[in-house]
């Protein structure tokens, strides 16, 4: 994979870059529509990391064909699909971890503490793999987002971090390899999400800042639905991921909620855009 890159990148290619854990859906498939624009070459890695899962998840039972993925990939003109295995990515005597801090303090820092550690570590591996000069990922996993765009900036890692925008199914149902884990009447359930955003967005639409007036309208929405048990419906400033008191500048709701077993997150944004922002994400 190295050579390959380096091979592309010396005949002045440019490298676009998508990491996935694989069982493509819509949205995975437009982070790469973009990336075969915006790349000369473009690479898809599928890897589900042992290293983000904690022992009491599902990485055994996570979602996995790679015949479908393979074809669909293809359709789409992704020049390489880079599968490693797990000795290859950790072999014994491995030791070196890649940690953010800040930004993963909160939301699913606390309810999944490996999480941050385990992707940020197997990004900067598949960056230093793959040597992208663009990666693509998608604001639907908001905080990964964030991370990934703070760990190059910090580290001087010479790769562009796009952000794109969440795909959702026909009735607002983020999309997400997950979600072939509920059962219908989960999958009515799960619209919880969707629609506590819409709510939320008709809050602030309306002039509402306070962001526990509006957390506790969202909290007794998504408590309406059966089978809904909430993680975490917080509001945090994009740049800290701290909770904001207020939605002042730009600010993320997100949420994680359990529908039946089924861990769902899904976000809003308010305010001005990541990519136009002159704050700690903005630029590169
Ligand atoms: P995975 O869940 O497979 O997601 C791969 C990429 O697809 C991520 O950037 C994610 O944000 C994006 N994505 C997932 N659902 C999306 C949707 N509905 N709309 C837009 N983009 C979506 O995220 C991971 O894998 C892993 O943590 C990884 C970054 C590969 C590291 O192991």
């Amino acid at each position: 994979m190295q050579e390959f890159s380096e091979a592309e990148r010396c005949r002045g290619r440019r490298v676009a870059f998508v990491p996935t854990m694989g069982y493509f859906h819509e949205g995975h498939l437009n982070l790469m529509r973009i990336g075969r624009k915006r790349g000369d070459c473009l690479v898809v890695s599928i890897y589900v990391n042992p290293a983000q899962f904690a022992p009491t998840e599902d990485m055994d039972a996570y979602p996995r064909d790679f015949e479908r993925d393979r074809t669909l990939a293809e359709g789409l003109g992704v020049d390489v699909i880079f599968c490693p295995d797990n000795r290859e990515m950790y072999p014994e005597g491995y030791q070196t971890h890649v940690e953010v801090e800040g930004v993963t303090n909160n939301l699913c820092g606390i309810s999944r503490p490996r999480f941050f550690r385990g992707v940020t570590t197997v990004c900067t591996k598949l960056f230093h793999i793959v040597k992208p000069h663009i990666t693509i990922f998608g604001k639907k996993d908001f905080q990964q987002y964030v991370t990934i765009r703070r760990m190059v900036r910090d580290l001087n890692m010479d790769i562009e971090v796009v952000g794109m925008d969440t795909t959702r199914e026909p009735d607002g149902l983020a999309m997400s390899s997950r979600n072939v884990y509920l059962n219908p009447e989960e999958r009515k359930s799960a619209l919880s999400l969707s629609r506590s955003l819409n709510l939320a967005g008709e809050l602030y639409d309306n002039g509402e800042r306070d962001a526990s007036s509006i957390l506790g309208k969202v909290r007794a929405w998504i408590a309406g639905y059966p089978h809904t048990e909430i993680d975490y419906a917080q509001i945090c400033d994009v740049m800290t991921m701290k909770d904001a008191a207020r939605i002042e500048g730009e600010c993320v709701l997100a949420l994680a909620v359990r529908v039946g077993k089924t861990r769902l997150i899904d976000n809003r944004v308010f305010g001005e855009s990541l990519e136009t922002g002159e704050g700690i994400l903005g630029g590169r």
